[in-house]
């Protein structure tokens, strides 16, 4: 069992990283792989709805997008992880998840998603609103805690202090864990849900 987890930090060792510690100990206390791969510190460019991943599979920029979907496909559980920035995710996250959401067409219907959100003081809560729309787009169900998956600080590390933070991430990671487990037992008694074909309608018509 394996969990993909994406830091959208620039700081190698920053709070997003302090907070990101937490989750992965309960991982691996649960027995579940994790990988975190850091994207905040890359160049990666935004969606530019050139459309070609339809056709080729991919996206049509080469970089740690396309490295990730494999990842991804391999994984049961996915957690997001930002900075907010400007009371949003931080920009490259974003480009990062636009594209890897929009150019894979692999089924990522009970993979599980889960997002965290650190800063200094505000915009946690519309940056947590944020990162789940893409969870649910895509059938994933979002894992929760005992508290919105925020944590506070502002200077690299400063988040290690925030006790209630790494809490509600530790048992987040926990029920997440649960989740997984539970969505493969499931899978292996009554399979995926029934899919329909997609209809898809431009507002109105
Ligand atoms: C461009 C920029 C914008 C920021 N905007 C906010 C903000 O809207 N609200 C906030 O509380 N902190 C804001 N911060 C502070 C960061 O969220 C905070 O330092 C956080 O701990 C950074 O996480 P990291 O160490 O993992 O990179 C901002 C920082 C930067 C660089």
């Amino acid at each position: 069992m394996k969990v993909l987890i994406i830091n959208g930090s620039p700081r190698k060792d920053g709070n997003t990283s302090v907070a990101l510690n937490e989750m992965t100990k309960i991982f691996e206390e649960q027995g579940i792989e994790a990988e975190v791969v850091q994207i905040g510190n890359k160049d990666v460019r935004g969606c530019i709805a050139c459309g070609s991943c339809a056709t080729k599979g991919k996206c049509v920029f080469d970089d740690v997008v396309n490295e990730l979907a494999p990842k991804f496909e391999e994984a049961d559980g996915l957690v997001v992880a930002s900075p907010v920035y400007y009371a949003s995710a931080n920009a490259t996250l974003i480009a990062c998840l636009d594209r890897l959401f929009y150019s894979t067409g692999f089924d990522k219907t009970m993979k599980v998603g889960a997002s965290v959100v650190v800063a200094r003081r505000g915009g946690l809560s519309a940056t947590y609103d944020e990162l789940n729309k893409y969870f649910t787009i895509s059938g994933m169900p979002v894992a929760s805690s005992q508290y919105w998956n925020s944590v506070h600080g502002r200077l690299p590390g400063e988040a290690a202090s925030d006790e209630e933070g790494l809490q509600t991430l530790r048992v987040l990671a926990r029920n997440m864990s649960f989740l997984m487990k539970s969505i493969a037992l499931g899978k292996e008694q009554f399979g995926l849900p029934e899919k329909e074909e997609h209809i898809f309608t431009n507002f109105v018509k």
